[in-house]
């Protein structure tokens, strides 16, 4: 048998790691799930955000102002959790001050400079930022470089903008610049990326889509993928015992009224709709991309704070150490090269929960000693803030799974 994962090691296996997926699917907040987990594996991490990232602070309880400056978003027993925004403008005004235009740098920044060179040069925006990312990199200040990548479609753009640039120039700053980001995202001990969906049809099609892009365009490293927001199989959802209501009245401890009931079982019905959804696009997913998967569970919470990022933290860390790691190395290496890869569908679940499909059968656990979990309210108000699919709480739970 071969060693589990650990996750210092695992962490530091590339000093940057991109969290990419589509718009809405968690990259910021398993970006944040993430970053805590290896400061509390002993790394110093350093998030980096773009544009708009002014949740990070939020999911770290850090009272600060997100910015061009480096801020302390964590601060960890044995690591610590940086952050900082690159925006292409600082980016600019950095490269200019470190070469000699001191004196104009802010002048041309502030005059627009970026906005008339952009048109004329596709890329360079994104060029400015990934040649800060490579200069962060370079300088071996952080242990980890975490960076929350845009939304798909425009994080595609922004990995192959370098290899457009080394086509379109043929010398100067601008080629070198390009060029050594290109080296920088070829090189897998420097950056990898790691992209993140949510069990559902339309990411899990986009993630595969995006993940053969990245490779055939980029050439990147792809590291296992992460499937947010799992559901936990949920005790009788899916035996079919809410529907009788004297074990409903069991569980209540009182004969629940038949509104209550009729809530309950609408609600068993949803959840045993996303639970089969969720399976099906796992095993698509596993069959289509033959990553490893890391699962992170569905956080039942108003909001992500601190508290859930930890959860998460620990969930991420969990399934990690579950990696096998000569499979993950035969993985990657094969989905680096092109190669048939190893088949990862047939390894247990690599994630912090147990399979959907081994739910324990309803009689090993008795339905009077169990609380129905919070989550099998009405589904109304637990409908999950990321899920992009239609309700199901009015189908029945075959006609979610379709
Ligand atoms: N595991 C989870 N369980 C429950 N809710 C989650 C989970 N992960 C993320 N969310 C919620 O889903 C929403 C989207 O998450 P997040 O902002 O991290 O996504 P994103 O991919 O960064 O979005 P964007 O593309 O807009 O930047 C947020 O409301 C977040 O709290
Ligand atoms: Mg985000």
């Amino acid at each position: 048998m071969s060693p589990p994962m650990e996750r210092a090691r695992f962490l530091r296996q590339s000093r940057v790691l991109v969290v990419g997926g589509k718009g809405g699917v968690g990259k910021t907040t398993v970006t944040a799930a993430l970053a805590r987990m290896a400061a509390d594996a002993g790394l110093d991490v350093l998030v980096l955000g773009l544009d708009d990232a002014g949740a990070l602070p939020v999911l770290f309880g850090a009272d600060v102002t997100f910015g061009y400056d480096e801020v302390l978003l964590y601060s960890g027993p044995v690591g610590q959790v940086r952050g900082r925004v690159i925006t292409p403008d600082d980016a600019l005004l950095e490269y200019l001050m470190d070469h000699g235009l001191r004196r104009v740098a802010k002048r041309l920044v502030s005059a627009g400079v970026l906005d008339v060179v952009s048109t004329a040069i596709p890329g360079i925006r994104e060029i400015l930022v990934l040649g800060k990312v490579k200069q962060l990199e370079r300088s071996g200040a952080p242990d980890l470089l975490l960076l929350d990548a845009p939304a798909t479609g425009h994080a595609v753009r922004f990995l192959t903008s370098a290899n457009g640039l080394m086509d379109a120039a043929r010398g100067g700053p601008l080629r070198t610049q390009a060029a050594e980001v290109v080296e920088m995202l070829h090189d897998p001990a420097r950056l990898q990326v790691l992209l993140v969906t949510v069990p559902e049809e339309t990411p899990v099609n986009e993630l595969v889509e995006t993940a053969f892009r990245l490779e055939d365009e980029v050439g990147v490293m792809l590291g296992p993928v992460v499937v947010n927001a799992c559901f936990l199989p949920a005790a009788g959802v899916g035996q079919g015992w809410l529907a009788d209501p004297q074990v409903l009245a069991a569980v209540a401890a009182e004969p629940l009224e038949a509104r209550e009931a009729g809530s309950l079982r609408r609600a068993a019905a949803f959840r045993a709709g996303r639970e089969a959804v969720q399976s099906e696009q796992i095993a698509r997913l596993n069959t289509d991309l033959p990553l490893p998967q890391l699962r992170l569970p569905f956080v039942f919470s108003d909001d992500i704070g601190p508290e859930q990022v930890a959860e998460l933290a620990d969930a991420i860390g969990r399934a990690i150490e579950q990696l096998d790691e000569r499979q993950l190395q035969a993985a990657l290496a094969a989905a680096s090269t092109g190669e048939e890869a190893p088949p990862v569908g047939s390894e247990p679940p690599v994630g912090s929960e147990p399979p959907v499909e081994t739910q324990p059968p309803v009689e090993t656990q008795p339905p009077v000693e169990t609380e129905p979990p919070a989550e099998m309210e009405p589904p109304v108000e637990r409908e999950p803030p990321l899920a992009t699919e239609p309700p199901v709480e009015t189908e029945p739970p075959a006609a979610a799974s379709s």
